[in-house]
């Protein structure tokens, strides 16, 4: 086997950098355990051609009950911290009302078992498992969802929030609201202007509602996750770099605009005013509610053309000329930097940023050599962005294990450690031997 390396060590980072990994609750616990109520990604995956091999999360890695040997994977890594997400129908079967004492037990053992190895326990409330029940009443098209999700995310923090390091109330609000809503790809699997442009809102009022919420509860170090992909005109026509700026304002702009400027992108309003829920103007004090840290996800680039045969927005993917993950995403670590360059620059240069997702999927199990090489140049654009005076303050790597990948099933394997679903047996890959070897401590520098 060849050995793979990556050539940064922990004592190029700023004292205190913290190293982890990441998941969440529907990709990894098995949703079948433990009294959870079903969620719209039950009902998505039971809708025929929504997901590959028909598969579901059930069982999904079955860390419901192998949680602790998952726990010393992150520790014997050598991480200093874990982000995990909530599940709300394990916590809410009917997303609201009475709680399922079993779930919250879960989380207070995961917690528990993360402090006891010396873990940063770091959680999402929202990796996009909408309760059936809320769905049925609209989920994110409603505007009642603020209070939902407000009510929700005060009772996990005020049974777990004194054990929790840092806490992010929405995971990539754009796969929430417009992947889901507007490209159908995800639950509830909508392809509807309104719906989406209704979500794109509400998705926002509900993260600052319930910060403010959690503010006044007396919890900090509040965050959010959003994701980001570089936008690349595929040539250098006009219309190809309006086509380009337009998917950068959805996709990179809208969320950031709302959180940090109070306002939406003028081209996005273009199309989608006239679908917006009544009143939006009027939340933005409530949106952009000050934050403690912000959280980048981060995979590729789009290389992108005008279309002209589309209504609004008239742009398309194409295919780009760089090397390509299983996903069929382009690697481009310069995209990385590129990012945190821009949050730092809207959040003036000193709002702590995370890197809370990065990675690509990979078929081999054992030497992956491609992941151990993406993650060698993300963490080097990370490196370059502190060294230009970005505040990045942490660094997690997408994913620790192979997991159900939402509308591509099992098939797409994002960990550093290699799950056998047959056998849920573990096998550490490569990257995850190389990590350990950059990030131990007792490493010369
Ligand atoms: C992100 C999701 C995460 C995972 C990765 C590959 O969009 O947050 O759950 O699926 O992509």
């Amino acid at each position: 086997m060849d050995n793979a390396t990556l050539s940064f060590s922990r004592s190029d980072f700023p004292e205190g950098f913290v190293f982890g990994t990441a998941a969440a609750a529907l990709q990894i616990e098995g949703s079948g355990y433990g009294g959870a109520g079903p969620s719209h990604w039950d009902t998505f995956c039971a809708t025929p051609g929504n997901i590959a091999n028909s598969e579901n999360t059930l069982v999904a890695c079955d860390h419901y009950h192998r949680w602790e040997e998952d726990l010393d994977l992150v520790r014997n890594a050598g991480l200093d911290a874990y982000r995990f997400s909530l599940s709300w129908p394990r916590i809410l079967p009917e997303g609201r009302g009475t709680p399922n004492e079993e779930g919250l037990d879960f989380y207070d053992r995961l917690i528990d078992g993360m402090l006891e190895r010396g873990l940063q326990p770091w959680a999402t409330l929202y990796h996009w498992e909408m309760p059936a029940a809320l769905s049925d009443l609209g989920g994110w098209r409603n505007r009642d969802v603020a209070n939902w999700f407000t009510d929700y995310s005060r009772l996990v923090m005020n049974r777990f929030g004194d054990r929790i390091e840092g806490t992010a109330t929405l995971n990539e609000p754009w796969c929430v609201a417009w992947l889901s809503h507007f490209l159908g790809h995800h639950a509830p699997g909508l392809r509807d202007i309104r719906a989406a442009a209704h979500a794109m809102h509400h998705v926002l009022l509900a993260h600052g509602t319930a910060v403010q919420a959690l503010r006044a509860d007396g919890h900090d170090n509040l965050g959010i996750v959003c994701n980001f992909e570089y936008s690349q005109p595929a040539d250098d026509k006009p219309e190809t770099i309006r086509a380009a700026e337009l998917n950068d304002a959805i996709y990179n702009r809208w969320f950031v605009g709302g959180i940090f400027e109070k306002t939406y992108p003028t081209q996005v309003l273009e199309g989608l005013a006239p679908h917006m829920p009544q009143g939006w103007q009027d939340d933005f004090d409530v949106i952009a509610t000050p934050l403690d840290w912000f959280g980048i996800n981060y995979y590729t680039r789009s290389v992108i053309a005008a279309d002209p045969v589309s209504l609004w927005p008239s742009y398309m993917t194409v295919p780009g000329p760089l090397p390509k993950t299983d996903m069929g995403w382009e690697i481009y670590p310069e995209g990385l930097l590129h990012f945190l360059k821009r949050v730092g620059d809207l959040t003036d240069r000193k709002m702590p940023i995370y890197v809370t997702e990065n990675g690509l999927a990979d078929s081999e199990p054992v030497n992956d050599l491609v992941r151990t090489d993406y993650m060698d140049s993300h963490f080097g654009a990370a490196l370059d962005a502190i060294k230009s005076g970005v505040p990045l303050k942490g660094f997690f790597t997408w994913s620790l294990m192979d997991n159900f990948e939402w509308a591509f099933g099992y098939d797409k394997r994002f960990g550093m450690v290699h799950v056998d679903f047959e056998t849920q047996k573990r096998t550490p890959k490569a990257s995850w031997h190389a990590l350990r070897q950059a990030i131990s401590t007792n490493q010369p520098g």
